[in-house]
């Protein structure tokens, strides 16, 4: 038994960290896992042809969040990461049940960070519609501390904005400077990005916000996690195989994928695969 147990781990060592998101957000979280587990091999899917999730409702979400997962289990991964708020939101639970690797969200990390950080006990969240409806972030701040005040904006424009690379232009402050006011009045001294398309912005955001808020970006609190739960279970690389392979994927072609993500990556990413998920 713990000779097959070491078997599977010395097989599932050289095996992919997956990550998927309907976009380019999810390489935020890509970008944290490659700097903290530079040696792991990652697959990242990003579902364009379906991209925003941020407007859809919890079936569809839950059905695209299995198709995205059936797909990144097909190519071996030993761990998935749902590097997409609004499939956290939903459809974590779904996956959890059904899949038998380790599978890491964006929520809790992002609420268990906010609560720690905040100072005046005033929280703000940021996310998609879908994201902010779902109640998601509110439910895991009151979990760890039920006295701590939660402000909500749903901030559909940033999405296209940052596939559209516009991280910083005047299209982008305004967007912000009107959604982010009412938070502003809320004395909130903490702001969750639950977008991982949000970071991309985030010297928008922090310029509109001013420096007395902390932005809180979980892409680290999970880089961690994911080095946490491989590390616990024997999985990590081995060290003999140094060369990492990263591929991404995309269900439609993006042509701003490429160039967006190479300015925020700071890497070269010359090719994306275009697969039919569907
Ligand atoms: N990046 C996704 C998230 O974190 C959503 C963007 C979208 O598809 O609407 O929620």
């Amino acid at each position: 038994m713990l000779l097959n147990s070491k078997m599977e781990n010395n097989i599932l060592k050289d095996k992919s960290i997956g990550i998927f998101d309907s976009g380019i957000g999810g390489l935020t979280v890509a970008k944290e896992i490659i700097k903290h587990l530079p040696s792991e091999n990652i697959i990242y899917l990003g579902d364009t042809a379906r991209v925003p999730y941020g407007t859809k409702s919890k079936n569809t979400v839950i059905k695209y969040a299995d198709s995205n997962s059936e797909f990144l289990l097909s190519k071996g991964i030993k761990l998935l990461v749902v590097a997409c708020n609004t499939a956290s939101a939903h459809a974590i639970k779904s996956l959890e049940e059904k899949l038998s690797i380790p599978v890491v969200g964006v929520i809790k990390p992002g609420a268990k960070k906010a609560v720690e950080s905040t100072q005046n006990g005033n929280i703000g969240v940021i996310g998609t519609p879908s994201t902010i409806n779902s109640g998601a972030y509110q439910r895991e701040i009151k979990k760890i501390n039920p006295e701590v005040k939660v402000f909500s904006k749903a901030c559909p424009l940033f999405v296209p904005l940052a596939e559209e690379g516009w991280f910083d232009n005047d299209i982008a402050k305004s967007v912000a400077v009107k959604y982010l006011s009412e938070l502003k009045e809320h004395k909130i001294d903490t702001l969750i990005l639950g977008c991982t398309h949000y970071p991309i912005l985030k010297k928008t955001i922090e310029k509109v916000m001013g420096e007395d808020v902390l932005l809180i970006d979980s892409a680290e609190q999970i880089s961690l996690k994911v080095a946490s739960i491989i590390n616990r279970n024997g999985t990590v690389k081995k060290e003999s195989s140094n060369i990492s392979k990263r591929i991404y994927y995309l269900t439609d072609n993006s042509d701003t994928f490429i160039s967006v993500a190479n300015r925020f990556l700071g890497e070269d990413i010359t090719e994306v695969k275009i697969v039919d998920i569907v």
